[in-house]
């Protein structure tokens, strides 16, 4: 061999030896899943670890350039396009990307894709407050199994819902995605809907985490609220959520608490949330949430989302200066694995693209009815068998509202308005009256630019305004129809609050006068009107409940609304939703009316009204002078009468309750309640039974009475009785008092009121405390520094 072969074939071998070696290290490398998530962590390199603690960014529409963050780059897109981030993946240690996607009312991906002739669709559920006014935790439940579903067959591995903020004020935008005023039926709601949508493998992501309860400057808004406020309410729905159903992961809220960005605060997300009430998966920011990367990385928050590479840039630079100890990576970085690692995706799941979307559509059709609430009934409804032909009044009656706008929103398949509800329900409808609203409603389309950019595609277009229904129209209707239906509207979403004025809060002048003139032409003759409500927050009703026969909130009720209404009108479903919110008689009288949304502050920052200022915001603040006094806890301590209270909703039967017993008039460590509730009318129907405690207000400021347990009837036939069961803990007997940083009931006598909503109390009884109890020592933290001056009742 010439001395140059025997080079190259020394060379060869080199090369196959090199090839092997790197196989074998390859082999060797720690796989996720296989080897020990430490060892797994070990061989990553810090650039890795880095590019797993923030996101691969987001495409955004329209944008070439860059989140608020800077550039950002999209990979979801070819993941499940639409979805809302992805986490990196690192094939060489096993580590596959994990995907993320909204929201509360159903999985939002892209129902198109480029170059396939598939679809994607999902099912639109109803809004999280109309499942909190089922007040039955199963059917949420099962809401959550179908909608995990969805989520495990496109592939995707957590649901970033459900939203569990706080209704502090009517007017907050994304109050639909929320469930409620009070943090018991939050947490309650939150926790089965947890447990339905994780029954799949799947995870969730409650949110957002904590006291995000104004749209308006949110990601600037300065929440300044006190430690007893801030534990009792804005944070104890989360408590409950997290201790009945550990979700997989927690999203943190884009506003400041007492100064501090919630997704840069150790104390909220490390020392409350872990430390100290068990959170055992990660934290994700909101999408471009908080500030400082470093900060949020030290804070406990794992996770940044969707991940812009100025964050990652910005980690790196503190652990190469020594200013972000590498271990609190690692810990992040822990967390993420861990729950990678029990996602769908990681374990190979071949998803369908087919979820069962005819089944899931019955799932929404009947939780939607259950979540309904009868707001008023004067022999109106269910609609006389006589009744054939309706006219059917307002927009939304032929263009429903299915659920809110933003991130909260679907991109279901079809959606079933009310006027098809009637007619599959073999009611026939007034022609005439139809191809009017129909020619309006296609005429003001039509005048509307085709494109309307980012905005709208977030905050969904405006609405349509009624048009006047003059007396003439009403009465020529009254002649050839056997009743009215006239619905009432109103559409919200991420990024903005309501206003209090007219078209929102408020009727218009047109929804005015299509009541007055429709009621008075029907009532002439006899005839019946009934008023459903298509909204997503509350809305002023006192001014003109009087005027029709029958109110129905139907809420935004999902994809199959128009079939859930109808199923009601006709009786085929017998309503028994209740109010989780109160309904106020005027604005002005909600305890957070003075400082909703906050006041923006000086500020030298030019007013940006691009088309992401809605991310920006202006510095502000909210001084939640409301304090514990939310919603009931307000009306009910300062006796404000609203126009429907909390808890309140009709059925088609009747309901008697009697024999309220409690386990002992003393309480010792727990307490069990029962009472005995029957159907005394005449057709089938489910009851909401309400447990309010009044405790007693020596030491602390107490509410006049708080929710603190609920359960639904099963189905009882006229006659038929069923014993409920309510359990009190000690937990349900205390209040946070901030001086000793813990949860103390105090000695003294307790009254229990069980009853069919906050005011219509049935039952009572007393049981007493002997002494004093420390229920539950908190760590001391969350303290504002200053003073809030707040609301106090004196009972
Ligand atoms: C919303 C979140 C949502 C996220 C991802 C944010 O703007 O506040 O609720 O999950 O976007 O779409």
């Amino acid at each position: 061999m010439k001395k140059s072969n025997r080079y190259l074939t020394a060379l060869a071998g080199l090369m196959v030896l090199s090839v092997a070696l790197t196989g074998l290290k390859a082999q060797q490398l720690p796989q996720l899943g296989k080897a020990p998530v430490k060892q797994v962590i070990a061989a990553m390199t810090l650039e890795e670890k880095v590019n797993l603690v923030v996101g691969t960014g987001m495409n955004i529409p329209g944008m070439s350039q860059g989140g608020p963050g800077g550039t950002v780059v999209g990979q979801t897109k070819t993941l499940v396009d639409g979805a809302a981030g992805t986490t990196f993946a690192i094939p060489r240690l096993g580590i596959t990307p994990s995907v993320v996607a909204d929201g509360p009312a159903g999985v939002r991906i892209s129902p198109t894709r480029d170059n396939d002739n598939s679809t994607y669709y999902c099912t639109a559920f109803p809004v999280g407050t109309l499942l909190a006014s089922t007040w039955n935790t199963e059917l949420v439940g099962q809401v959550g199994q179908a909608m995990g579903n969805e989520l495990k067959e496109y592939g995707i591995d957590v649901l970033l819902g459900p939203g569990m903020n706080i209704q502090r004020n009517p007017l907050c935008g994304r109050n639909f995605e929320y469930y409620s005023e009070d943090p018991y039926v939050t947490g309650k709601m939150g926790a089965a809907m947890v447990n339905g949508v994780e029954s799949n493998g799947v995870g969730t992501s409650i949110k957002h985490f904590a006291a995000n309860n104004a749209e308006t400057n949110r990601n600037s808004l300065n929440v300044k609220v006190s430690e007893r406020a801030l534990r009792e309410i804005y944070l104890e729905g989360f408590r409950i959520a997290v201790q009945e159903a550990q979700p997989w992961t927690v999203m943190s809220s884009y506003n400041y608490i007492n100064g501090k960005y919630a997704s840069e605060n150790y104390d909220l997300l490390t020392t409350v949330l872990r430390k100290d009430w068990g959170f055992k998966g990660y934290v994700m920011t909101d999408w471009f949430g908080g500030k400082d990367a470093v900060g949020q990385m030290k804070a406990g928050n794992d996770l940044l989302m969707p991940g812009t590479p100025a964050q990652s840039q910005a980690i790196l630079a503190a652990v190469k200066e020594g200013r972000l100890d590498v271990k609190i990576i690692d810990q992040n970085v822990e967390r993420i694995l861990n729950l990678i690692m029990q996602g769908p995706r990681f374990k190979q799941y071949a998803n369908t693209n087919k979820p069962d979307l005819k089944a899931h559509a019955q799932v929404t059709r009947q939780s939607a009815t259950e979540g309904m609430v009868l707001l008023k009934n004067q022999g109106a409804l269910p609609l006389a068998s006589a009744t054939k032909k309706l006219a059917v009044f307002g927009n939304t009656s032929y263009n429903i509202i299915v659920g809110g706008t933003g991130s909260g929103d679907v991109n279901e398949a079809y959606s079933v308005s009310l006027v098809e509800g009637l007619q599959h329900s073999g009611l026939s409808i007034n022609e005439n009256l139809q191809h009017m609203y129909d020619a309006y409603i296609n005429a003001v389309k039509e005048g509307r630019p085709k494109h309307q950019g980012l905005m709208a595609l977030m905050m969904g277009s405006t609405p349509i305004a009624e048009f006047g229904v003059t007396e003439n129209l009403a009465t020529s209707m009254a002649e050839v129809s056997d009743a009215a239906l006239i619905t009432i509207g109103r559409n919200a979403g991420e990024g903005r609050d309501r206003s209090a004025g007219e078209g929102d809060f408020t009727l218009t002048v047109s929804e005015q006068e299509l009541l007055k003139n429709v009621t008075a032409a029907f009532h002439a003759k006899n005839k019946k009107v009934v008023v459903i409500l298509n909204i997503g927050g509350v809305i002023e009703t006192a001014s003109w409940k009087d005027l029709p026969d029958a109110i129905l909130l139907a809420w935004q009720a999902g994809q199959e609304g128009g079939n859930s209404i109808a199923d009601i009108l006709t009786g085929k479903a017998n309503p028994s939703g209740k109010l989780a919110q109160t309904f106020p008689v005027k604005y002005e009288d909600v305890p957070s009316a003075a400082t909703f949304p906050g006041k923006e502050l000086p500020s030298n920052e030019p007013k940006d009204n691009g088309p992401m200022s809605f991310m920006r915001g202006r510095p502000a603040e909210d001084t939640y002078t409301d304090g514990i006094y939310v919603g009931y806890r307000y009306y009910e301590s300062f006796g404000v009468k609203p126009s429907y209270e909390f808890g309140f909703g009709l059925s088609y039967t009747t309901f008697e309750y009697s024999n309220l017993k409690l386990s002992s008039p003393k309480f010792a460590g727990k307490l069990t309640v029962t009472v005995d509730v029957k159907n005394t009318g005449k057709v089938a129907g489910k009851e909401v039974v309400e447990l309010y405690l009044t405790a007693p207000a020596k030491k602390l400021d107490k509410p006049a009475q708080e929710l603190k347990g609920f359960a639904k009837t099963r189905m009882l036939q006229p006659g038929e009785s069923q014993t409920i069961t309510l359990v009190i803990d000690a937990r349900s007997l205390a209040s946070f008092d901030p001086a000793a940083s813990a949860w103390i009931a105090e000695a003294g006598s307790y009254t229990v009121k069980v009853g069919a909503s906050s005011k219509d109390i049935r039952q009572t009884a007393t049981f007493t405390l002997g002494k004093e109890t420390l229920v539950k020592k908190e760590s001391a933290v969350l303290k504002p520094a200053e003073k809030i001056n707040e609301l106090k009742a004196s009972r």
